[in-house]
């Protein structure tokens, strides 16, 4: 059967108090409205909507899924008419998932689509067992049956002592969706249309109302305020973990180790605490990451060290050792076997295999070759005011302390710089350079 998904986020979030949309906002290094998608994706459902409010809608359209906008937002019944007013009638199933809800697994949106299908239905919702008091709203059983739900705002005082609440995601047979929408009254506390009276609605015609129990009730936390934002990451956070030190990955603190859920991380290797390890970054086997080392974006090869230090949007070579408090960035490729030491700063400069920077340098824009020495606070002068340019070291070449490589600068093969030398021509392979401009040494 055809099963469409909605994702409702059209609700203001006002207690976010933000400028930037509720499910535009982050954790482990994807919108919460991203992490829903992902699940609804995994569920397999054959096509996505999502409701939006006109702030919303380009960034939602921008990840590939098709915007319901609705203005103004007069409840989740309203959300929902207008949802099935934009799809096609079709004989299928419409699954409902809210995008403030960022730890919903696939797993439990299939659940309730199978719990649907299995006595077709004409809903199956998800409940949780909560702590009281809730805003939840509260499912009202008779004889075990689901007979309703009440929403805090209209609940007796008895009802507000049912623990049992609604979590927003439900699987609707089309049809029948399509019928009670149709019924729906502001009759209520709030003066909103309640998706939620389609269920007294469904009873009402004698139809079957599935709940499908979801016990780990963290699965279906709702994000309404950067406190609850905080909860969701940190249980997101775990889960991310846990999967990590499961298939072989040693995190010696998770209380201080941050990883974002697209990172990859290789077999034995050790993340030592307060490490952040961002975005899409690639870490391979046998790597220490840490401790206070940020990765962003970051490829670390085999047997590599990174200890307190930034990498982001570069790369690091097999058994190469950087750090501590080297800065390496914007496209900067370091070669196997390498040494990056101690505030050395490179930008989009490319270390050949075998090379070492190991102290107070900074190198941007610069290719060096295998097996050169950079000396202790060599700087290449890449910026002359007006433009960037480009430093090339060549192979086995020996740069002397202190020595400032003025850009657009080649030094040869082999060749090597003095301290303090101040170099402003190239130099040639094999030749040896000294003094402010750097000159050849004068052969006795
Ligand atoms: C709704 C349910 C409640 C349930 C709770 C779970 C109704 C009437 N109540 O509560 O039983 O316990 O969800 O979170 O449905 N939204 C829109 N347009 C609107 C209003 C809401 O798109 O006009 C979206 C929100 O962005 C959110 C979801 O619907 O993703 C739930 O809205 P929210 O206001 O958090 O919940 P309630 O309507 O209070
Ligand atoms: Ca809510």
């Amino acid at each position: 059967m055809k099963t469409r998904a909605v994702i409702m986020a059209a609700g203001k979030g006002t207690r976010m108090k933000s400028r930037t949309p509720k499910v535009l906002h982050e954790l482990c290094g994807r919108t919460m409205f991203e992490h829903v998608l992902e699940s609804v994706r995994g569920a397999g459902a054959d096509e996505i909507v999502a409701l939006v409010s006109p702030d919303l809608k380009s960034h939602i359209e921008a990840m590939g899924v098709a915007c319901i906008v609705q203005e103004p937002q007069n409840g989740t019944g309203h959300a929902m008419q207008l949802a099935m007013a934009g799809l096609a009638e079709e004989k299928g199933q419409i699954l409902v998932a809210s995008g403030d809800m960022p730890l919903v697994p696939a797993s439990l949106l299939q659940d309730v689509v199978s719990a649907r299908e299995a006595v077709s239905a004409p809903i199956a919702l998800v409940s949780a067992h909560v702590p009281l008091p809730t805003n939840f709203g509260r499912i009202v059983r008779e004889r075990g049956k689901v007979m309703r739900i009440v929403e805090n705002a209209d609940a007796s005082e008895t009802q507000r002592h049912i623990d049992e609440v609604n979590t927003g995601i439900y699987c609707f047979e089309e049809k029948a969706l399509r019928r009670h929408l149709r019924t729906l009254a502001p009759n209520n506390a709030q003066g909103e249309l309640y998706l939620t009276d389609c269920v007294a609605a469904i009873v009402a015609e004698r139809g079957r109302v599935e709940a499908v129990l979801c016990d780990d009730r963290r699965l279906v936390m709702g994000v309404n305020n950067r406190i609850e934002l905080s909860a969701a990451r940190a249980v997101m956070q775990q889960r991310i973990l846990d999967e990590l030190m499961l298939s072989g990955v040693t995190i010696v603190d998770p209380a201080t180790t941050y990883v974002d859920v697209q990172a990859i991380v290789g077999n034995d290797t050790v993340v030592l605490p307060n490490t952040h390890v961002r975005g899409k970054t690639r870490i391979g086997n046998g790597v220490t990451v840490g401790p206070g080392s940020y990765l962003e974006n970051a490829t670390v090869a085999d047997g590599a060290h990174v200890w307190y230090s930034i990498v982001r949007d570069s790369s690091i070579g097999a058994n190469t050792a950087v750090g501590p408090f080297a800065h390496v960035r914007l496209g900067t490729s370091v070669g196997a076997n390498c040494k990056v030491g101690d505030y050395v700063e490179l930008k989009k400069t490319k270390m050949g295999d075998g090379s070492k920077a190991q102290h107070l340098s900074y190198l941007g824009d610069a290719e060096i070759g295998e097996d050169a020495n950079i000396g202790a606070g060599t700087i290449t002068c890449n910026w002359d005011g007006k433009n960037k340019n480009k430093t090339t070291v060549g192979k086995r070449a020996f740069i002397g302390s202190n020595s400032s490589l003025v850009a657009p600068v080649t030094i040869g093969d082999g060749a090597l710089t003095g301290a303090g030398a101040v170099v402003i021509r190239d130099v040639p392979t094999g030749e040896r350079v000294v003094g402010n401009p750097a000159k050849p040494i004068k052969k006795k």
